[in-house]
């Protein structure tokens, strides 16, 4: 131990020795001595360095709200026959009422025959077949078509019908679509009659009539109007007519549904 740091005599420090010996302390602990006489350095101050603050996540960016009916325009355009029409609707997803549907009911029939018949949106029966008119409904319409000597199976434009909705899936609980849900699928139908180009279009029940007619008033008072379509290059002649899913609940307005199908059958004889 070097006594020359040290506040206490040689004395005091061999005396000190002596007395760790009595005491039986008879070797160092640390390499190096430690003198335990002086004040211990003061403990090392780190200066406090507050934690900077993390950044405020960014304010959510809100989703541009999603157009169908441009997105539905732009595939319709682009689609240049009616497979890939087809293709392009079944394409078409995430749309509206699709969920609720089993699949895209587009069409049925000749698409080369002079007779488009365009109803609303498919029923249960549609949706589970994949064709539209094939229940209760297209019973009574398939007679309607046979009283004027038009069939969807016949392959003579002349004799024949291609059959169409406005909306190719099935509401539930077969509701009138909305406005809104009409919109989005407004683009693909009006294509499809472009594509297939008929001489004649018939309108049955309101949806058609409203959207693709632009009839001012429901389907009790329009019913038997005539109006020409303008899609694309083509110009089509069209009738509103009644449903035949309410003919069936209404037997009493068939007198004036067939009426609307002589109009029609002079119409087709004069075009064609
Ligand atoms: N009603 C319609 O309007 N379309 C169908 O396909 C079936 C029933």
């Amino acid at each position: 131990m070097n006594s020359a740091n040290s506040p206490l005599t040689d004395a005091a420090l061999i005396e000190a020795l002596a007395f760790y010996a009595e005491m039986g302390v008879d070797e160092a602990v640390c390499e190096a001595p430690i003198d335990r006489t002086t004040a211990p350095p003061p403990p090392k101050v780190v200066p406090f360095k507050p934690r900077a603050a993390k950044p405020a996540a960014p304010p959510p960016v809100a989703e541009p709200k999603r157009d169908y009916v441009s997105e539905a325009r732009q595939r319709a355009q682009n689609a240049q026959d009616l497979d890939a029409l087809h293709a392009a609707l079944v394409g078409f997803e995430d749309v509206p009422l699709r969920a609720g549907a089993k699949q895209a009911v587009f069409a049925d029939g000749d698409p080369a025959a002079d007779l488009m018949v365009i109803g609303e949106a498919p029923g249960r029966d549609e949706d589970r077949i994949g064709k539209p008119f094939v229940g209760r409904s297209g019973e009574l319409l398939d007679r309607m078509l046979a009283a004027i000597g038009r069939a969807r199976g016949e392959s003579d434009p002349k004799k024949g019908a291609y059959i169409g909705n406005v909306i190719p899936y099935r509401p539930l609980q077969n509701r009138t679509p909305a406005d809104d849900e009409v919109a989005v699928f407004l683009p693909f139908i009006e294509r499809q009659i472009e594509l297939a180009a008929p001489k004649v279009v018939l309108c049955i029940g309101n949806v058609p009539a409203k959207h693709l007619m632009q009839a001012s008033t429901g389907i009790m008072r329009y019913r038997g109007t005539w109006s020409s379509l303008t899609f694309g290059n083509q110009t089509v002649a069209a009738l509103a007519s009644f449903h035949p899913a309410f003919l069936l609940r209404s037997p009493d307005k068939k007198r004036e549904a067939w009426r609307d199908l002589l109009a029609l059958e002079a119409k087709l004889k004069e075009l064609t």
